[in-house]
C-alpha cells in the first residue's frame, strides 16, 4: 500500500473511531468517553493508544461489526503535572462491552502504569461480557482483576462508574482503591433486574437495585457519589492530588493554606459530656485552609475517613463521630475505617486518629453478624500500620475501642489527648455497677459512681503510665501534630516477614 493511502486510512479509521455521536445521540450531562478523559486530565496531556485495535470475532456476523478502538479508549496523560494510566469505556460501542482485545488494550495500561509507577484509573460505561464473544470475554475480564490484584497497594487505582457497570465486570472497580459514581446514570450489580425477576421474583429498577444512594449509603461499595460526569471527574483530580504516584513515593506537598483560627477548638467540646458535638468541625479546623476530602461521608457515619493536609502534607483521617450512634464502633464503621487505613499504609500516607468512642456498640444484631470478626478488622489494620501514626483522644476512649483506635498499645507514635478526655476500661456507672453489686443504699452507689468518674474519667490515670505522651491545649493541637510529622517523616518501621498476615476478613 502507498504511504498516502496508509495516511489517509489511518485518518478514517481514527474518525471511525472518535465519531460517538454518529452512534449514539449524546445524553444529557453526560460526556462520552474521549471527553471524559479530556475532563479528567491536564489540557493537551492525553495521549491515546490502540485506537485502531478491533476485535477477532466472527460469531453471529459480528466480523461485520468492527469499530476502531472497540468500545474502549486508553491511553496516558497528567493530573496536575503528573503521570497517570487511563482507560474509559465507550458505551457507543456495542453498548461498551467487554471482549478480549477491549481486555488487552486495558491490560496494556494496567502493564505500563506497573512498569512506571503510576495510578491507573478506569471510566466504566458498559454492557458487561461481549455476548457474542463468550468465554474469551470472560478470559478478558480475569485477566483484568489478576492485574488488579498485583496492582494493590503498588500503585493507587481508582474505579470511576459513569454508566452501567455489571455482572462480573463489577469485581474490577471492587478491588481497586476507590470508587466514585455518577448520580442518576451509573449503577452496580453483580446480578441485574431481570434476571433477579426470573430466578426470586423479585421486582426492582436499576437504580433501586445498584444506583449511586445504594452504594454510598447502604453497602458501602462506592466512596462518593457525585451529580454530574464533571464533577465527578474534577473530584477523582482532587481525590489524586492526595495520592503518592507509587508504594515508593511519597504524596506531593502542596502549597500551605491557613487554616481555621485554632482558638475555636478550645470551646468546641460541651461541658456535658453526653452532648454531641460534630467531629467534622475539629477535623475542618486542623485542615490546611478547612478542606476535607471525605470518603464514605454518607455510611457508617459514626467514623469519619478522608484526607486533609497540615502545612501542606496530606495526612489520612480516621474518626469516631459523636453525632451518629454516640460515635460507638460497630461492623460497619469498623470495615470502613480498616480498609482506609490499610490504603494510608500501604500507600505510606501518615494517619492521624481523632478519638471519642464509648465503645463497641453493644446488641444481639451486632453480635449475631460478627462483629468479633469485623471489629477485629480495624484493630488488626492499625496494629499492623508502620506508617506514622498521630493520635489524639478529644473526649471518651473506653474498653477494647480504646485499644483499638491506634493507642500506644499498637505502636501509636505519638498519643495525646486533651483535657476533657476519659480513658478507662468502662463507664463509671457501669463499673460501680459491677464492683459494687451488692451496694443496696443508692446514695452510696451514687457516692462509689461519683468516685470511680473522679478517679478515672479523665487523662491522668493513662498519662501517668506513658499511654499517652501529652494533654494538649486543644488549639496547640494543630502545631504538635505538624512537628511531629515533620520529626515521624524519618521513621522506620517494619513488620516481621511473612508471605502474608491473615487478616480476619
Ligand atoms: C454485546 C451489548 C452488550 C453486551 C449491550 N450491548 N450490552 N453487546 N454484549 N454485553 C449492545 C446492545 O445490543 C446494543 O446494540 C448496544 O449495546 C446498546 O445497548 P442498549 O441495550 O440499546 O442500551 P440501553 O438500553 O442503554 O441498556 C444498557 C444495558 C443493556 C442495561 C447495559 O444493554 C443490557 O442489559 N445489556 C446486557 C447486559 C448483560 O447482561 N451483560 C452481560 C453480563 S454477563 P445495538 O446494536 O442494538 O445498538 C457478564 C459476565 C462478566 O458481564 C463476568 C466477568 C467475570
Amino acid at each position: 500500500m502507498k504511504h498516502s493511502t496508509i495516511r489517509q486510512e489511518t485518518e478514517r479509521r481514527r474518525n471511525a473511531a472518535h465519531d460517538s455521536a454518529a452512534r449514539r445521540a449524546p445524553r444529557l450531562g453526560k460526556l462520552d468517553a474521549r471527553q471524559r478523559l479530556l475532563a479528567l486530565l491536564d489540557p493537551n496531556s492525553f495521549e491515546e493508544w490502540d485506537t485502531l485495535v478491533v476485535h477477532q470475532c466472527q460469531n453471529f456476523g459480528m466480523e461485520k461489526k468492527k469499530i476502531p478502538g472497540d468500545g474502549v479508549v486508553t491511553g496516558t496523560g497528567r493530573i496536575a503535572g503528573r503521570t497517570v494510566h487511563v482507560y474509559s469505556q465507550d458505551f457507543t460501542v456495542l453498548g461498551g462491552s467487554l471482549s478480549m482485545a477491549h481486555a488487552k488494550k486495558i491490560l496494556k495500561v494496567m502493564d505500563m502504569a506497573m512498569r512506571t509507577g503510576t495510578p491507573i484509573i478506569g471510566l466504566s460505561d458498559s454492557g458487561g461480557a461481549r455476548i457474542q464473544e463468550g468465554i474469551d470475554a470472560l478470559a478478558g475480564y480475569a485477566e483484568i482483576f489478576q492485574a488488579n490484584v498485583l496492582a494493590s497497594g503498588v500503585v493507587p487505582q481508582i474505579s470511576v462508574i459513569m454508566g452501567p457497570c455489571a455482572g462480573g465486570a463489577v469485581y474490577s472497580p471492587a478491588i481497586t482503591d476507590f470508587i466514585y459514581m455518577v448520580r442518576g446514570s451509573s449503577y452496580m450489580f453483580v446480578t441485574g433486574p431481570q434476571v433477579l425477576k426470573t430466578v426470586t421474583g423479585e421486582e426492582i429498577d436499576q437504580k433501586s437495585l445498584g444506583g449511586a444512594r445504594v452504594h454510598t449509603q447502604k453497602s458501602g461499595v462506592a466512596d462518593a457519589a457525585f451529580d454530574n460526569d464533571l464533577e465527578t471527574l474534577l473530584a477523582v483530580r482532587k481525590l489524586v492530588s492526595h495520592l503518592p504516584q507509587n508504594n515508593q513515593s511519597k504524596t506531593p506537598k502542596a502549597d500551605i493554606v491557613a487554616a481555621r483560627d485554632q482558638l475555636q477548638l478550645d470551646t468546641l467540646i460541651p461541658e456535658n459530656p453526653n452532648a454531641p458535638y460534630d467531629m467534622r468541625d475539629i477535623i475542618l479546623n486542623l485542615a490546611d485552609g478547612a478542606d476535607f476530602t471525605e470518603l464514605k461521608a454518607d455510611y457508617a457515619g459514626n467514623i469519619l475517613t478522608g484526607f486533609i493536609r497540615i502545612e501542606g502534607e496530606t495526612v489520612g483521617v480516621v474518626a469516631n463521630q459523636p453525632m451518629v450512634l454516640a460515635g460507638c464502633l460497630d461492623i460497619k464503621a469498623s470495615r470502613k475505617a480498616a480498609r482506609f487505613v490499610r490504603f494510608c499504609d500501604a500507600f505510606e500516607i501518615p494517619l492521624l486518629t481523632l478519638v471519642d468512642v464509648p465503645g463497641f456498640l453493644p446488641g444481639k444484631d451486632q453480635e449475631h453478624e460478627g462483629i468479633i470478626l469485623h471489629g477485629a478488622k480495624l484493630l488488626y489494620a492499625f496494629a499492623e500500620a508502620t506508617v506514622p501514626k498521630i493520635t489524639v483522644i478529644t473526649r471518651k476512649a473506653y474498653g477494647g475501642a480504646y485499644d483499638v483506635m491506634a493507642s500506644k498499645h499498637l505502636r501509636g507514635d505519638m498519643n495525646y489527648a486533651w483535657s476533657s478526655a476519659e480513658i478507662a476500661v468502662m463507664g463509671a456507672k457501669g463499673a460501680a455497677e459491677i464492683i459494687f453489686r451488692s451496694e443496696t443504699d443508692p446514695a452510696l452507689k451514687a457516692q462509689h459512681i461519683d468516685d470511680y468518674a473522679e478517679r478515672f474519667a479523665s487523662p491522668f490515670e493513662a498519662a501517668e503510665r506513658g499511654y499517652i505522651d501529652d494533654i494538649l491545649q486543644p488549639s496547640a493541637t494543630r502545631d504538635r501534630i505538624s512537628s511531629s510529622l515533620q520529626r515521624l517523616s524519618s521513621k522506620k518501621l517494619e513488620n516481621p516477614w511473612r508471605k502474608h498476615g491473615n487478616i480476619p476478613l
